[in-house]
């Protein structure tokens, strides 16, 4: 059995399409459903659908043996117990520092909220910045508008979500998209199965690409 751990939301909608064409198919719509586990049209393949902070960790452990996540979320996580064999061009964005819109920066220590401490901490440090990072699980956008903070580290796609709330996008921390992750032990003990499974996704990845999506709006 192969276990496969995907990241729902807005990344498992761009996954599904790249499983199928792998001949990985659901064997219910997981939309509908409130179950968190699936079969898939491969009898050894199944499916978990988990918050995407959770991913690093099922894959880490091994209780998947793959998974599907941002790369955000994989650099917050640290990387442990696992290799990251593919990157599956999908749900591209921009992690990046942001602040109030002409602010500058004050002088002394820097507050920077975030749901990417780690991240944020490395990066600061890295710049030779003194900081205060304060944790937070969502709505960063809102934190410098009441004075929580100076300056955010948060996912950039559009720009709109900063733009509404009076913010700009300052520093590019790292470029973002999903990739495929696979835990070290079971690529040893499985590998005959695991091998051609990741093989199949990355043609259908190469399938799906820009080049291919270029030729795609050409055609109409
Ligand atoms: C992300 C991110 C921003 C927004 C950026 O949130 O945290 O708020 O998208 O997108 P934009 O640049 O196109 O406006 P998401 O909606 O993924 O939800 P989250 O807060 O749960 O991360």
């Amino acid at each position: 059995m192969i276990t496969i751990a995907l990241t729902k939301g807005r990344i498992l909608k761009e996954t599904l399409p790249l499983l199928a064409a792998a001949g990985i198919e659901p064997a219910e719509d997981i939309a509908a459903s409130r179950k968190l586990m699936f079969a898939t049209s491969q009898a050894h393949v199944r499916l978990l659908v988990l918050r995407g902070v959770d991913v690093p960790t099922y894959v880490q452990f091994g209780a998947a043996d793959l998974g599907v996540a941002g790369k955000d979320t994989l650099l917050e996580h640290g990387g442990d117990g696992y290799y990251e064999p593919l990157d599956l061009g999908i749900s591209r964005c921009r992690l990046m520092t942001a602040g109030p819109v002409g602010a500058g920066r004050p002088q002394g220590r820097l507050r920077v909220a975030t749901k990417y401490s780690n991240v944020a901490r490395a990066y600061y440090a890295g710049c030779g910045r003194q900081t205060d990072v304060i944790k937070l699980y969502g709505a960063m956008e809102l934190a410098p508008l009441v004075s929580l903070c100076d300056e955010i580290v948060d996912i950039v796609d559009t720009g709109n979500t900063l733009k509404a709330n009076g913010l700009e996008p300052r520093e590019l921390i790292a470029e973002i998209s999903s990739r495929m992750i696979v835990n070290k032990g079971a690529l040893k003990i499985k590998h005959a199965a695991i091998r051609p499974l990741l093989d199949q996704i990355a043609g259908s990845v190469r399938a799906n690409g820009p080049e291919a999506e270029t030729a795609e709006k050409r055609a109409g």
